[in-house]
Parts: C-alpha cells; structure tokens; sequence
C-alpha cells in the first residue's frame, strides 16, 4: 500500500510516518530528510536546495521528482511506501502519477493531517532530534526518559533544524497554503482523501490514521 501524508509543517508527518514504518514495515520516503542529506552530503542536489530550504521557500519540482523516482527503484514492488512532504505542487502531483504508473504501483490514500496552524508554530520551534540515530523529540511534548539521553541509542548529542525558527516558519506555512493546499482537490476527485485530526495526542493521531489503513 502507498500512502501520502499531507499536511502543513509541524502537522506530524514525520511523527505518523515513522510510526508507520515500524508497525507496518512501510518505508517513509520524506524529501524533507533526503534533502537534508543531501545538503549535508554537498552533492549537487544539495548546493541547489540549501539556500531554498534555509528561506522556507520549495525545492525545484524536478529535483524533488527526480529523487524521489531514484529512491523508489531501490525498493520492490511489494514494499509499502509513505511519501512524507511530497507531492507539494500540482507538477509533483502530476509527475507521482507518472512516476507510480511507471512502476506499476498504486496510491491507495492521501492522509489529510488537520491542524491548528497557530499550534504548530510551538510544536515546531520545541522540535529536536538525536544527532546519531534521528529520532524526533520536542521540549514539551516528548522529551527523552532520561534528560539528555536518546531513548533509541543512548547518544547525548542532539541537534535542531535551521529551518525551524519563527520566521521561516511563517514562509514554510504561505508556501503550504499557496501551493500544497491546492493540489488536495485532485485527490477528492479520486475519492481517496481521508482527513485526521491531527490536534490529538501522536498516539491519537497514529489510531486515526490506524483506522483509515484497516478499512
Ligand atoms: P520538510 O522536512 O518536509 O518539512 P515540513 O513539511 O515543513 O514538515 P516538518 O518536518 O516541519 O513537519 P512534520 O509534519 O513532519 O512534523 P513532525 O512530525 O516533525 O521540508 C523542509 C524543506 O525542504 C521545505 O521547506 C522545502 O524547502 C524543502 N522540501 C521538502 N520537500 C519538498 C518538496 N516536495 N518540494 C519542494 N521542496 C521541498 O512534528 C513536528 C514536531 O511536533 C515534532 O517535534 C513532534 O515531536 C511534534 N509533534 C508531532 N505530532 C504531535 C502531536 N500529535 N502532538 C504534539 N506534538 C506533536
């Protein structure tokens, strides 16, 4: 089954996705993270995206396509696939419909994740990650067991997102309503739209979205 989460920064797709993937053995394809580590890499793709990324602004449509299919032909057909932070346009939109039909693969649901903005704006500045393994804390609504130490690994070393300041925020959410909201319709028109809500707990959310995966 292929899923995309949709929702603007801070809905909690990378929370549910990474639940996803150890419930279900689905793998969370997030072009967020693979242009991070492309940025962190210096590779071309990286030198391309970091100013965009540091300014809240998107990615060219080709390059996020383009990294996408690449990534999609590591994986067998009977691998499950959770697109975390794409499609964000029409054109990628457009180009996933190729790029699935190329490979015989079919998306099942779009996951709506529906958000308070003026929460997120919170959830987002108080999130951070363990600098070895990537596992997602936040200062307020899920700090580590032990105080400065990775539930996962045990490093002691975190790190935060240059992006996740108020201001570029701000940018990163008028991008959303721009131009990610938008493509929502061509979904409804397939009938394959469920909307969560995604103000609950992380355990709430991943029931709800549970529930839409069973049926
Ligand atoms: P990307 O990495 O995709 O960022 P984003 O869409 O802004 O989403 P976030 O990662 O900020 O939020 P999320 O919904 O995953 O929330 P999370 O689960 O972490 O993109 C970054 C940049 O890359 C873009 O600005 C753009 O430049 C570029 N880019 C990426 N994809 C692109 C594309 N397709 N096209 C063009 N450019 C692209 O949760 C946030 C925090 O809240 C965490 O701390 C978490 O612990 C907490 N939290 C989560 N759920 C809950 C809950 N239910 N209750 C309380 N706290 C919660």
């Amino acid at each position: 089954m292929d899923i995309i989460l949709l929702g603007p920064p801070g809905a909690g797709k990378g929370t549910q996705a990474s639940r996803l993937e150890d419930e279900h053995g689905m793998v969370q394809l997030s072009t967020g993270d693979m242009l991070r580590a492309a940025v962190k890499a210096g590779t071309e793709v990286g030198l391309k995206a970091k100013a965009l990324m540091d300014a809240g602004a998107l990615v060219p449509d080709e390059v996020v396509s383009g990294i996408i299919g690449d990534r999609l032909d590591e994986l067998g057909p009977e691998q499950g696939v959770i697109f975390d932070g794409y499609p964000r346009t029409a054109a990628q939109a457009a180009s996933l419909d190729e790029i699935l039909a190329d490979r015989n693969r079919v998306l099942s649901f779009v996951i709506e994740l529906a958000v308070d903005e003026d929460a997120l704006v919170e959830r987002i500045t108080g999130r951070f990650t363990c600098a070895k393994c990537g596992e997602g804390y936040h200062d307020t609504f899920k700090q580590p067991a032990v105080e400065g130490v990775c539930d996962v690994c045990g490093s002691t070393e975190f790190k935060r997102r240059p992006d996740d300041n108020e201001e570029t925020v701000r940018t990163r959410m008028q991008e959303y309503r721009a131009k990610t909201a938008p493509i929502l319709p061509i979904y409804e028109a397939r009938g394959i739209v469920r909307k969560v809500n995604g103000m609950g707990s992380m355990a709430e959310v991943n029931e709800a979205i549970e529930a839409v995966l069973s049926l």
